[in-house]
């Protein structure tokens, strides 16, 4: 099964139609501030979101910080700088950039989903790390873990906007699916339904993510030179593990 991730390539032009910038990003934003500025050391002025995507997170956080942001695709990062002209952009892969420089805060969000094995999860936090100031906080979010998976889990999600020329209709359908529980891998299966004028197109990706307990978050973390304070945030439908981790290191 190929994992092209056609959401962040080909068809990364349904992106802001997939949840609503202002709304729900904003609340788990505030949220990410309140943990920064709990547990920092000194008061945070700058952060780097590691897998900004089309820099929804970064929308809600430019206010309160100097924001830069990083991610594999050059598509969402033309997003990302359309929708946040004054933040700083940059093409790269988590397990590996350096931008020699640090931050006072770095956020991960959904964007370490795509880490499909230990030796890419390590390397995630390896490069959180090396981009923190010394009692700065990373602020991470697992989409899921063992202990939440739902096994075909599938969820449709009307789009939020209806195009440029309020000329879509668009659903999203999304399927999760772990074929092989002995491995740290699931399978999210996307259906798009985009109707042009009435016109139905119909879409699909597939992608390859990562799955892994929370005893192995909290062990890389601890063992990437974090110290490791756990809560839980609140978005509605579902609860989320949240990790505000402080480099100690
Ligand atoms: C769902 S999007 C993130 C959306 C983002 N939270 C926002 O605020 O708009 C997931 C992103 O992860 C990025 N990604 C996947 N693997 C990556 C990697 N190895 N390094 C950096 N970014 C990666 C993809 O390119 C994609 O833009």
């Amino acid at each position: 099964m190929d994992n092209a991730c056609r959401l962040y390539t080909d068809l990364a032009w349904l992106w802001p139609m997939w949840g609503d910038a202002a709304d729900e990003y904003a609340h788990y934003c505030r949220h990410v501030s309140g943990l920064i500025e709990l547990h920092a050391t000194h008061p945070a002025a700058t952060l780097l979101d590691i897998g900004c995507g089309g820099g929804k997170n970064v929308f809600n956080l430019k206010a309160t910080f100097s924001v830069t942001g990083v991610d594999l695709s050059p598509a969402m990062l033309a997003q990302a700088s359309l929708l946040n002209p004054e933040s700083t952009f940059v093409l790269g892969d988590m397990r590996t950039f350096r931008l020699d420089r640090t931050f006072d805060a770095v956020l991960m969000d959904d964007a370490i989903s795509y880490m499909t094995c230990l030796a890419d999860f390590e390397a995630a936090f390896r490069t959180a790390s090396a981009h923190l100031n010394s009692g700065g906080v990373l602020v991470v979010t697992p989409d899921v873990t063992v202990e939440t998976f739902q096994q075909n889990r599938t969820i449709a999600t009307p789009a939020t906007r209806k195009g440029p020329r309020d000329e879509l209709d668009v659903v999203f359908i999304e399927n999760v699916y772990d074929p092989d529980p002995a491995d740290e891998q699931y399978e999210t299966t996307v259906l798009y339904l985009i109707r042009d004028h009435g016109r139905l197109r119909i879409e699909t990706d597939h992608w390859t993510m990562g799955l892994f307990p929370l005893d192995t978050w909290r062990r890389v973390l601890r063992e990437t030179g974090f110290e490791v304070h756990e809560g839980q945030y609140d978005a509605g439908e579902d609860e989320y593990t949240v990790f505000a981790c402080v480099k100690t290191s």
